[in-house]
Formats: structure tokens, C-alpha cells, sequence
């Protein structure tokens, strides 16, 4: 069975619920999926660097802070440089999210990160594919975005905000990833 890790930071749960909702999406889909929260890449030597290494795809996932991935998030990236020097994710699927306050809020400089990020490790790049069905909270990728997964939360209680249509968009991200992982996985070169 494929397998697919989420690794994501949640200062406040609201990327959390996201995370939890495109874990549903990748199980749909028939993939087995893993979440990991950055804080638990402590250093360079941690374990949990050959788990993700055994991995089939990777969906990096952050609150925009600022105008880009979250300090937690970066001090991961920054971490995962002893993998990208051993090639070890080289050929692996990669997707992203994120979750901000504002409809933009500046959400796509933090995607760009993490596709920049997925391709310095040689991964291939998984776009969202799906088209926008409205604008209202309960639409279908009602953000319009299509590099990665964007969702809008609002300073709220996570169990409420983001809002559906942005749960439902995750749960659709999560599928269409795991079948791609599922249908075609390139040999390491
Ligand atoms: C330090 C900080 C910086 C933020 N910067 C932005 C920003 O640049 N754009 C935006 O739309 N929202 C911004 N927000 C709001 C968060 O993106 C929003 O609350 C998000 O849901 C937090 O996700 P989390 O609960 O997973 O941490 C910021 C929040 C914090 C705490």
C-alpha cells in the first residue's frame, strides 16, 4: 500500500483541521496516510526522518504567518537539508497547503515556498485540479487556487472556521493526490 505523510505546523489548530480533513481525502483515495507535526523534527538525527524517507509522497502543510510559511515550518525545511543533500526524497510525489486569516492574506508566497522547497529535494509536484464552484463558504476551492490547497479561517474556535466547502476541498486534494501516488510511481534515478 502507498504510503502518504502530511507534515504540517498549526500555531492555533486552524491548518490542523485541513491536515485532518486531507488525511480523510488520501484514505478515500486507498492510500495509507501518516500526519506529523514539525515540532516533532526536533533535529537532523530524529527518527522520523527515515519514516518520511519510506514515504510515497509528502503534503507539506503551514499557516501563512506574515506573508509566508510559518517559523516552525522553516526550521523543518531548514532540518530536511541533510535529506535534500542525500537525495532522499528525490522522485517522491509532493503537494501543499495553507491556511491564513485574509481571502489572499499573501497564501500563494507560502505555497511557492513549499514548491520550491519540494523541488529542491527533486520531488514532482502535485497541483490541486480542481476547479472553483462558487465563492460562498461552502463552495468547492472557493479561493481559486491551483498550485496547492489555500483555506481561510477566521479567528475563531477551528472546530468552526475554516468552513466547509474548504473542508470538502481538502477531502477532494487529498483523494486526487493519493491516486496519483497510486497510479504512477517513477523508478530513482
Ligand atoms: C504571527 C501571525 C502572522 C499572521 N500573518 C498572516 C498573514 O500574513 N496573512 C493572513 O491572511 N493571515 C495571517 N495570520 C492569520 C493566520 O494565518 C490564521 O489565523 C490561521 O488560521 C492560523 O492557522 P493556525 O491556527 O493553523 O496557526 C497570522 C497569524 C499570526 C499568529
Amino acid at each position: 500500500m502507498k504510503k502518504i505523510a502530511i507534515v504540517y505546523h498549526s500555531g492555533y489548530g486552524h491548518t490542523k483541521v485541513i491536515a485532518d480533513s486531507i488525511k480523510t481525502g488520501i484514505e478515500n483515495g486507498g492510500a495509507k496516510c501518516v500526519e506529523y507535526n514539525v515540532e516533532q523534527f526536533t533535529d537532523a538525527k530524529s527518527v522520523l526522518w527515515q519514516e518520511l524517507a519510506e514515504c510515497d509522497g509528502i503534503v507539506f502543510g503551514s499557516p501563512t504567518y506574515m506573508g509566508s510559511a510559518s517559523a516552525p515550518f522553516k526550521t523543518f525545511a531548514d532540518l530536511s537539508s541533510g535529506e535534500w543533500f542525500a537525495q532522499k526524497w528525490k522522485n517522491k510525489f509532493a503537494a501543499g497547503f495553507t491556511v491564513s486569516g485574509g481571502y489572499s492574506g499573501d497564501k500563494y508566497s507560502t505555497l511557492i515556498q513549499m514548491m520550491t522547497l519540494a523541488s529542491q529535494h527533486s520531488m514532482i509536484w502535485i497541483s490541486q485540479g480542481i476547479m472553483p464552484s462558487g465563492k460562498t463558504e461552502q463552495d468547492i476551492n472557493r479561493l481559486g487556487s491551483y498550485i496547492g490547497l489555500m483555506a481561510q479561517a477566521d479567528n475563531a474556535d477551528p472546530e468552526t472556521t475554516p468552513p466547509a466547502g474548504d473542508h470538502k476541498t481538502a477531502e477532494m486534494f487529498g483523494k486526487r493526490i493519493a491516486q496519483i501516488v497510486m497510479s504512477c510511481m517513477p523508478k530513482n534515478s
